[in-house]
């Protein structure tokens, strides 16, 4: 490369990450990032958190209205009917190494429905299909879970709900109020969120005319990293390497100074405190041992007054991953399931925006900006250094 061009890259100032940039329309979900508000058609989170179940939110974000007792009946019987899974998904899904990450066994899963499956999954998405695939969700890992223990997967039951269906197949016991509960209030907080990375990675990935099961694997593949969706296990790690509440400011300290990022703060677009997060906060103060709750608390107040001291501006705050550690590990779940389980309930809005994306599609194909240099000339192989 020319001297010129190295110094035309330096130079260049670095990519804003679409920050700010209206990609899509959307009547689903809003961020009203400096009020700190979540909106789900036209519902305040704080109206739906704790009240509803999560089968209501998702056949409000689905159909475009909360359900009447009748809808609800219908609609719940046919959740329940797509909670299995082709034999051949599970002889794929019981392939994979028992130490594989649940995300990949989760993303290799949803491929594998649509590959299997084409009739099912493989026509222009709809409302169907997007049931099917969000139902079949918690069922794929399940049966991973149960898989990499050397156990069989077991059959759903009808008469379970997302969240007791989804203990009840991880684990083959009757869920206990205490776990589900809360649960079902995770499930409800995460089920949309705007257009985050992954829900545009599946609105790009429809655009293009692709199929539903190719836009959600895609999505699965945008939530795993940690700068998204991959954060709570990392929180939890962070609790766990904590240890103490002793030995909180001096942990802090020692990652700030370090420049790492402290897991479960933050936000691209919230510059107040994220409202699941205070939901969270709650659920996991009930759920949780006073031990580790006060532990994450205490935790949390030392970030929030250190990344105010270093970083002053910046407007950080707890984001929705941070109590989701807490809230996740109290239902009883490992820390590799917690992504995935934030899939569960992202399954939904990932569908409804490919439904929306599908209605008044037009392809997404944004420019670059180009950097590089226009002005070589081609030199024959034996004459390069
Ligand atoms: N810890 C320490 N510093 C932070 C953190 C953090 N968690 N988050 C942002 N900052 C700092 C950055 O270092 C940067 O400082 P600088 O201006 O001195 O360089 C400044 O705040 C702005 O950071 P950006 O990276 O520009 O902010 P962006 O909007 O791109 O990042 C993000 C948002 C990725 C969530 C970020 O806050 C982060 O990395 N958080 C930790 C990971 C996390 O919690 N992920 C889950 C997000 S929620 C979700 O997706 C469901």
């Amino acid at each position: 490369m020319s001297d010129s061009a190295t110094a035309t890259l330096t130079e260049h100032p670095k990519p804003n990450g679409l920050e700010g940039i209206i990609a899509a329309s959307t009547a689903l979900s809003h961020v009203f990032g400096e009020e700190g508000r979540l909106v789900y058609r036209g519902y305040d989170i704080h109206e739906l958190a704790g009240k509803t179940t999560f089968e209501e939110v998702a056949y409000l974000l689905w159909f475009g209205h909360l359900p009447n007792e009748h809808e609800l009946k219908e609609f719940n019987i046919q959740l329940a009917e797509n909670r299995f899974l082709p034999q051949a998904v599970i002889d794929g899904i019981r392939v994979l190494p028992a130490d594989a990450e649940p995300m990949d066994a989760l993303r290799t899963g949803v491929s594998l429905l649509g590959a299997v499956q084409p009739d099912r999954f493989g026509g222009t998405p709809d409302r169907d299909e997007a049931i099917a695939l969000a139902a079949s969700f918690p069922v794929i890992l399940a049966a991973f879970f149960r898989l990499r223990q050397g156990k069989e997967p077991i059959k759903a039951r009808m008469d379970l709900n997302t969240a007791q269906n989804y203990l009840y197949q991880l684990f083959g016991t009757e869920p206990d109020e205490k776990h589900w509960k809360p649960l079902e209030t995770y499930l409800i907080l995460l089920a949309d969120h705007g257009l985050n990375a992954s829900t545009f990675t599946a609105r790009v990935i429809a655009s293009t005319e692709s199929d539903l099961c190719s836009a959600i694997t895609g999505a699965v593949g945008a939530l795993k990293g940690p700068l998204h969706g991959g954060a709570p296990s990392k929180v939890l790690d962070m609790l766990n390497e904590i240890g103490s509440v002793e030995n909180v400011e001096a942990w802090v300290d020692h990652a700030l100074d370090n420049n790492q990022r402290l897991m479960g703060f933050g936000h691209r677009v919230y510059k107040a405190e994220d409202p699941r997060a205070e939901v969270l906060r709650g659920l996991a103060e009930i759920a949780s041992t006073p031990e580790f709750f006060g532990l994450s608390k205490t935790t949390e107040d030392v970030v929030l007054r250190k990344l105010d001291e270093r970083k002053p501006g910046r407007r950080l705050y707890t984001n929705v991953e941070f109590y989701s550690a807490a809230v996740l590990a109290a239902v009883g779940l490992p820390g590799d399931m917690f992504t995935p389980t934030f899939a569960v309930a992202r399954s939904v809005g990932w569908t409804a925006h490919v439904l929306e994306q599908v209605e008044h599609n037009r392809l997404i194909r944004p420019q670059s900006e180009f950097i590089g240099v226009t002005d070589l000339h081609f030199e024959p192989i034996e004459r390069r250094h």
